[in-house]
């Protein structure tokens, strides 16, 4: 299993990589619009990190970074049915915080589908959100149909081991 980071840098390969995670997206989460997932995996400001078995993309996760309040927004989660439930999505969250850790990032926040509550508390996110509210209000949008939760990213903890 590989994680690579995409971006939106214009390069094809680039862009393949994005539209193929932008189709196990919607099919993962047909709620959400496929235009509104196609504008934010493109969007330049937000950072896509694809999970890769055998050559494919089989799952990943797409987030935006704030910064200045040193927070990063997950706008997408998702990994293809055929490949869940064999830790991948455990893994891809890992890779993720140690990315996140990296980059000056101390928290993660996510509107959780409500099926997916369950995950993200086994990933250590929580519905308490402990950041002071003027931090992140404003900077994410709000979306009703999904819980908030919060992970605290700890400097001192290599998320990879
Ligand atoms: N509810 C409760 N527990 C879950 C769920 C769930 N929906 N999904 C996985 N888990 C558990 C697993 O049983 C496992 O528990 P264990 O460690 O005790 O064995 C743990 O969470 C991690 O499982 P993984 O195999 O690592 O996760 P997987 O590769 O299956 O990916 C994911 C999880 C990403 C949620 C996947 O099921 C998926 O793509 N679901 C559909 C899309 C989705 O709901 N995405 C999140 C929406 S919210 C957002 O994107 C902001």
């Amino acid at each position: 299993l590989r994680f690579v980071v995409v971006k939106n840098d214009g390069l094809d390969r680039s862009l393949i990589s994005l539209i193929d995670m932008k189709s196990i997206y919607s099919k993962q989460l047909p709620k959400m619009g496929k235009e509104y997932i196609v504008r934010l995996v493109l969007d330049r400001s937000h950072t896509s990190l694809a999970c890769v078995f055998e050559g494919e993309i089989v799952g990943g996760v797409t987030y935006r970074r704030h910064a200045t309040q040193a927070f990063a927004e997950i706008a997408f989660c998702a990994v293809s049915a055929t490949h869940q439930v064999r830790g991948y999505g455990t893994r891809l969250m890992n890779q993720l915080k140690e990315h996140c850790k990296r980059e000056g990032i101390h928290f993660l926040l996510t509107y959780a589908d409500n099926h997916a509550i369950g995950y993200f508390r086994k990933q250590g996110f929580q519905k308490q959100v402990t950041m002071k509210r003027e931090r992140w209000l404003g900077y994410i949008k709000d979306y009703d149909g999904g819980t908030l939760m919060e992970c605290a990213i700890d400097t001192q903890v290599d998320y990879l081991n």
